[in-house]
């Protein structure tokens, strides 16, 4: 039995752990790195596509009057002047002239419990940080020498298409995925006709030139967006913003993430684009921070599509023929922060045995693998052959389901609790009927409790099913 069970996480560890089991690795790590990019490994990609797979349903398929969408990453120049990013996306940078580490001054500032306001203009933000900056130590040097605030933008820029290599008129990587689905808000009112209020579902990739990437998956600079565009009437935002919210918050528990771990706040400094703005926050082990950003962005950004493109966005009602631009309620979630959210909340150690394990106790519908079937010892030939046959078919109905024989049984589980594999399934000599009363049975044993029982080999796939939800 699971003794002393307790939610032990450090980020230290969630790292250690997310690279010694496969899960996630420092981009171009052979080369040293790349500050703030990070790659998924055989069980972090599995993981990431459960987590995926579980907001599409939640998102896509449970709805009705919800589209799905993937739109190409690069677009139009043109694009992210409408949308406002090229002119307002931007963070307050300063350089330590003693070391040239790069400070984000909202966030050194915060530090010392002073709030600078989003909209601030690059003058007034100066005036602020004077006032404090015998206050703020360079995190490297430690010296309070900096220089002056300038706003720096952070889109990522890229030469496609340009064979000059002047720079001019850059293609942007996507400073957000959400601008896919305004630039198709027109195709599909034309091809899918569907109704106001309706909604567009997309996860797709955003680049972000951070200043300081930090907290490992928290802030990168590239990173996967999941989000929805609900289109609604002008000024029926209110009612429909609540239900989203709720919503939302219901999908987080349906991950198995613990609610008092939750909470929403409302944001104080809006967004250049945003009439009200909530995040969800997960408290992470450095603290509560925002997982997605529910915003309510009225007509803001298909007024802006429309302005630039010459393109009328405007909604025809199909019943009485009035024209409007819809409004818009967003939802976007960062899935590199879910996943860690995810790990962190998981993260266990407990006394199992004599002794301390540590086990990951994430859902089963999210979990890499989902079983996995050992013969107990690897140098009988019969037991390996037995637990293969089992594997085989347990597989062509579970296809994430592993074999493994290496090392002795102990280890074997200690290896699977930490990946967060619900079942182990051993084959052991009175699967081969050793004793004959019972032949064609196995164990089965509980990740979480680690408690094990013996059951027949035809009850095997139906319990796994059922548990499993597949
Ligand atoms: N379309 C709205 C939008 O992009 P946002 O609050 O900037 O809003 C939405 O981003 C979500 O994207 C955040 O809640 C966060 O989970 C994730 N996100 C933003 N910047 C990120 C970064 N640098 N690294 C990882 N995730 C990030």
């Amino acid at each position: 039995m699971a003794e002393n069970a307790k939610n032990t996480d450090s980020m230290e560890k969630i790292v250690s752990l997310a690279k010694r089991r496969g899960f996630v690795y420092q981009g171009s790590e052979i080369y040293g790195g790349l500050a703030g990019i990070y790659d998924f490994g055989p069980r972090g990609v599995e993981l990431l596509n459960n987590i995926k797979k579980s907001w599409w349903k939640a998102n896509v398929y449970d709805k009705e009057n919800y589209f799905g969408l993937d739109a190409g990453m690069f677009k139009h120049p043109k694009v992210w002047e409408a949308s406002g990013h090229v002119g307002g996306f931007s963070d307050p940078l300063a350089e330590c002239r003693n070391c040239n580490a790069r400070i984000r001054v909202d966030k050194e500032l915060a530090k010392i419990d002073v709030i600078a306001d989003e909209k601030m203009s690059e003058e007034d933000i100066n005036k602020l940080f004077d006032e404090y900056r015998d206050k703020i130590k360079c995190p490297n040097c430690g010296k309070k020498d900096f220089t002056r605030v300038r706003a720096f933008n952070l889109l990522v820029k890229s030469n496609l298409g340009d064979f000059t290599s002047e720079g001019n008129d850059p293609v942007y990587l996507p400073g957000e995925a959400c601008q896919g689905i305004y630039l198709d808000y027109k195709n599909i009112v034309d091809t899918m006709q569907p109704k106001i209020p309706f909604g567009v579902a997309q996860i797709g990739k955003a680049f972000r030139n951070e200043i300081s990437p930090r907290n490992f998956l928290f802030r990168t600079r590239e990173f996967e967006q999941a989000d929805t565009q609900f289109f609604i009437r002008p000024n029926e935002n209110k009612e429909a913003y609540e239900n989203i919210k709720k919503d939302r918050w219901d999908w987080y528990l349906s991950l198995g993430i613990k609610e008092e771990k939750l909470r929403f706040k409302q944001h104080d400094n809006l967004v250049f684009y945003a009439k009200d703005a909530w995040d969800i926050e997960y408290e992470f082990p450095t603290g509560f921070d925002e997982v997605e950003g529910i915003h309510d962005r009225t007509d803001y950004d298909l007024s802006q599509h429309m302005k630039f493109s010459g393109t009328d966005l405007r909604y025809t009602d199909p019943e009485t023929a009035e024209k409007y631009i819809p409004w818009i309620l967003e939802t976007s979630m960062g899935m590199g922060r879910v996943f860690l959210a995810i790990l962190c909340d998981a993260y266990h150690e407990d006394e199992m045995g004599g002794e301390t394990r540590v086990v990951l106790k994430l859902a089963p519908h999210l979990a890499p693998v989902k079983a996995a079937v050992f013969p107990l010892l690897k140098n009988k030939p019969e037991l390996v052959e037995k637990a293969r046959e089992v594997y085989a078919t347990l597989k062509k109905k579970i296809p994430q389901v592993m074999f493994d024989d290496n090392g002795n049984i102990g280890k074997r589980y200690r290896r699977q609790d930490e990946i967060g594999t619900p079942f182990c399934i051993t084959i052991d000599f009175d699967t081969l009927g050793e004793n004959p009363e019972l032949l064609n049975t196995v164990t089965l044993r509980d990740r979480d409790s680690g408690e094990q029982r013996r059951i027949h080999l035809d009850e095997l796939l139906p319990l796994l099913s059922e548990a499993l939800e597949v």
